[in-house]
């Protein structure tokens, strides 16, 4: 809640600030709906003192209503004093009043509306008796600030901005082909999970559309984990091989730990070895992860950099969340931000969801966050990949992500679709990755003979 604060108008501010010193006045040991209520009926004049005087409230009888009501306390208030659970939720409310209403601030309507949906108290007892209801404060504030209408999120266009990212490695390969050294990429899959299947022949396309050299390896689900980790060694030592990466998940009877740190660390194009995710916690990044690199490209080539942000990644996988909040928190520009994990120990996940600056959903669960869990002008990054079946499409299936996108678009200032967001970013990424490698490969070389 604390965290929405800041998006308070002066106006408001000072019905909070009012409501303290009510409560201070009458020896109140806590903040209440009904000192919230006194605050507003003081303030006198924001959008909620007009509504209340159009529905025909006297303000000052008001006041010496609820005051009398509440009564005073015995002992005087000595020290801070707190809000109640009753305001509190007042003030939860009000948020999503303001979000309904696609208001990117919460001013004192908001608190008026909060309060008289809260519904319980003294503070309830007094706005019944005076005929304040939610509908005719809903109708009266819509009234008096004339229609509001969403202002659609601006759609981040993951395809556009990866065609920029694949382009300059191009160039990149260019200058390494010149001097005599073409970048080799190696995917190897095994099974035929038809998501990986999809993604492994995307990643091998636009290798070869750079002017990488792309070689894959599609193994039967039942390979033991020794033929897969020889194929490994034969890569490792392959001088035309770069990067590698070997696609997940994995069948079950595979070691994913054995597998990923049996990737030489100079080759690992998807920077998943032990030394590499060391390296990046370290503050000290050789290669980096795909797709979190592809995130943080993203955000800072659609001109949302999470300098100073708060950015909140929902989701602990070593693939996403793990590295990306690794990356997010390095001192330097286009990183330094403060990062929450949320994961699913998390209680109360949209109390913290609704604090982010920018929100990266990484669940793998469809549409799970919904409008009331953003913030009103938030950058959302949905990562999800999620098959939902659908009758009228040929396949069956349509993709959708982590994130309910028409509903959040509606809140949120940016949003990344799905598909045509974060996924293009992972497989320029790959290339950059790959670039990378044969550079210093290329160097290591050149410097030893
Ligand atoms: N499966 C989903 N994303 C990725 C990725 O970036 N790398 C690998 N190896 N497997 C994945």
């Amino acid at each position: 809640m604390a965290d929405r604060l800041d998006t308070l108008t002066q106006r408001a501010r000072r019905v909070l600030t009012f409501a303290q010193a009510e409560a201070q006045r009458l020896n109140h040991h806590h903040i209440g709906t009904e000192h919230i209520l006194l605050g507003l009926l003081a303030e006198g004049e924001g959008v909620a003192a007009k509504v209340l005087t159009h529905l025909g409230v006297d303000l000052k009888r008001a006041r010496s209503d609820v005051e009398f009501l509440a009564g005073r306390g015995g002992r005087p208030v000595a020290g801070e004093i707190g809000l109640t659970p009753g305001a509190k939720k007042v003030i939860e409310l009000a948020i999503d009043e303001a979000r309904r209403l696609h208001h990117s601030y919460i001013g004192t309507e908001h608190l008026l509306l909060g309060l008289v949906r809260e519904g319980e108290g003294v503070a309830a007892g007094v706005v019944e008796s005076l005929g304040v209801t939610l509908k005719n404060v809903r109708a009266e504030v819509k009234r008096l600030l004339g229609p509001t209408t969403p202002i659609p999120a601006t759609i981040i266009d993951g395809k556009a901005i990866a065609e920029q990212v694949r382009a300059e490695v191009a160039q990149r390969v260019a200058a390494l082909k010149q001097r005599g050294v073409t970048p080799g990429l190696a995917v190897v899959l095994v099974g035929g999970d038809p998501a990986s299947v999809s993604y492994v022949r995307a990643k091998g396309q636009a290798a070869e559309e750079a002017g990488i050299f792309s070689q894959s390896f599609h193994l039967p689900a039942e390979t033991p984990q020794t033929e897969l980790l020889e194929l490994i060694a034969r890569l490792n030592a392959d001088e035309r091989i770069h990067a590698m990466l070997v696609q997940l998940p994995l069948p079950s009877h595979l070691d994913e730990q054995a597998i990923t740190a049996a990737v030489d660390p100079q080759k690992d194009a998807d920077a998943l070895h032990p030394v590499n995710l060391g390296r990046l916690f370290k503050g000290e990044p050789y290669l980096l992860p795909c797709t979190p690199a592809g995130i943080v490209e993203l955000l800072l080539r659609s001109g949302h950099p999470p300098d100073g942000k708060h950015v909140v990644i929902c989701g602990r996988s070593n693939l996403v969340g793990r590295p990306l909040a690794a990356i997010l928190m390095q001192k330097r520009k286009g990183a330094n931000a403060t990062v929450t994990v949320c994961h699913t120990g998390t209680r109360d996940l949209a109390r913290f969801t609704r604090q982010a600056d920018i929100l990266v959903a990484a669940m793998g669960a469809p549409r799970v966050i919904t409008a009331d869990m953003v913030r009103p002008g938030a950058v959302v990054i949905d990562v999800g990949v999620n098959r939902v079946e659908d009758a009228s499409r040929k396949s069956g299936y349509r993709l959708v992500g982590d994130v309910d996108f028409e509903p959040v678009a509606e809140v949120a200032a940016a949003i990344t679709p799905v598909p045509g967001g974060i996924g293009p970013m992972t497989v320029a990424m790959l290339l950059a990755n790959t670039v990378t490698a044969a550079e210093a490969q290329a160097a290591g070389e050149e410097g030893a003979s």
